[in-house]
């Protein structure tokens, strides 16, 4: 038998990292855990280096490494810091398999160091795709790396496709992708209702369990925006093949429509662990302690057009997407901006999007040939979103 596959979790202390976690331990023969990081939550941290022993800890600064050794014991887990140590643990020699899920702009540099060095690499960490598009997706094709997506969306569409699939739609008979969206915690909010939403209702996902930012991006529905352009890269969609469907069941997880009116839909029941799984065991499959799909409790499942008034982050979203260059990183990095002050009550809701658009109105898209063209952009577009923030704060 093979050894296990060493496993490398950017953001194991997130929803993402730990479900990561919770499928791999079922697994001991096929995964061990290599490596793994985290930012702020330190006890969390700790709590899994003494569990799974890894080779590798990272953390975001030095004081919290001197912590975290003094916790962990001598001998068993070397602690890195900041970029270079995420980078490290990425590029590995030993590292077999690494889960992208640190949220944001922050997973770029070492999601692509993955890539760079030819890793099977399971992406959460959408926003590097969004973000990094054409270099990201070059990387992976000079590399040989395999790209895996973990979005369940995504997931489900790669599931869906031919075994032949080689990156673009075409020559494949596919017509459509159809991107499911539960809608969000306020699927049915009319705008005067959404004026006073707060940050805990907009984290209250009816469906999902998973970060703060991500849930708030479900809110607002920039979160399938962002997954438009996911689309666009992993598949080579062009944006009148993306279709996004209301579906407020979270059941099926997305569909493929093929020229001769096939549509095929992967479903299950809404846990990450089982696209996590897929990816992990790809090309096989394993237990991901998932319960089975129950169609008789289900009952019904329906399905609705989204309402790109009450949803302007949709516009955005295939604005981004058609306009191309650095228009997509300047997306993203508003979004975080906008989002980040939500969450600290100093921006209203829907002034997430209006700020979000200022900021695309204002810096018009640039031809995107490099990484610095990418974190450049990145940076401008959050230099000019905490411009839009404070105009626009409560
Ligand atoms: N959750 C889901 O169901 C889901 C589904 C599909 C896709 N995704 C995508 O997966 C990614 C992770 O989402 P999540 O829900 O797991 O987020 P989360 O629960 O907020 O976890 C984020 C992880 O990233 C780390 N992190 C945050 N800022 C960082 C920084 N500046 N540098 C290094 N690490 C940093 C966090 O560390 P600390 O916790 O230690 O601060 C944590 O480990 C996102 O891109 C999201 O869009 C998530």
């Amino acid at each position: 038998m093979s050894r296990p596959q060493n496993l490398c979790i950017l953001g194991a202390t997130g929803s993402i990292g730990r479900s990561t976690l919770d499928v791999a331990v079922r697994h001991p023969q096929r995964f061990r855990i290599f490596a793994l990081s985290a930012n702020e939550r330190m006890d969390e941290l700790a709590e899994l280096c003494q569990r799974h022993q890894p080779r590798y800890a990272v953390v975001a600064q030095t004081a919290q490494a001197e912590a975290l050794g003094r916790r962990l014991s001598p001998g068993v887990t070397e602690i890195l810091v900041g970029p270079q140590g995420l980078e490290r643990i990425a590029a590995h020699a030993e590292t077999d398999c690494v889960m992208a899920a640190i949220v944001g702009a922050a997973g770029l540099v070492p999601t692509l160091a993955a890539a760079r060095a030819g890793k099977k690499l399971l992406l959460a960490n959408k926003e590097a795709l969004v973000m990094a598009g054409p270099i990201f997706m070059e990387a992976v094709r000079a590399h040989h790396a395999t790209l895996l997506p973990i979005d369940s969306e995504h997931n489900a569409v790669f599931q869906c496709l031919p075994d032949t699939f080689s990156g673009k739609l075409d020559g494949h008979g596919v017509r459509r992708v159809l991107l499911t969206a539960s809608g969000g915690p306020f699927r049915e909010a009319t705008l005067e209702q959404l004026q006073h939403v707060t940050p805990d209702e907009a984290c209250a996902h009816p469906n999902w369990v998973m970060g703060r930012k991500i849930s708030v991006d479900s809110a607002t529905m920039m979160n399938k925006a962002l997954e438009i352009i996911e689309a666009h890269w992993l598949f080579g969609a062009a944006p009148e093949q993306i279709e996004v469907v209301v579906h407020p069941q979270s059941v099926v997880h997305s569909m493929v429509e093929y020229a001769d009116g096939s549509v095929i839909a992967q479903l299950g029941n809404p846990d990450m662990r089982t696209p996590i799984a897929h990816a992990l065991a790809y090309p096989g499959r394993i237990e991901a302690g998932v319960g089975a799909l129950d169609l008789f409790r289900i009952g019904r499942l329906d399905f609705a057009a989204p309402d790109f008034a009450r949803f302007p982050a949709l516009r955005l979203g295939y604005r981004a997407l058609k306009e191309g260059g650095t228009s997509p990183a300047t997306l993203n990095a508003a979004n975080e901006i906008a989002v980040a002050a939500f969450l600290e009550r100093r921006l209203p809701f829907l002034a997430i999007t209006a700020v979000i658009e200022a900021v695309m109105d204002e810096l018009r898209p640039r031809p995107l040939a490099n990484l610095d063209d990418v974190l450049g952009a990145d940076a401008a577009a959050r230099r000019q979103a905490a411009l839009q923030v404070e105009a626009m704060a409560d």
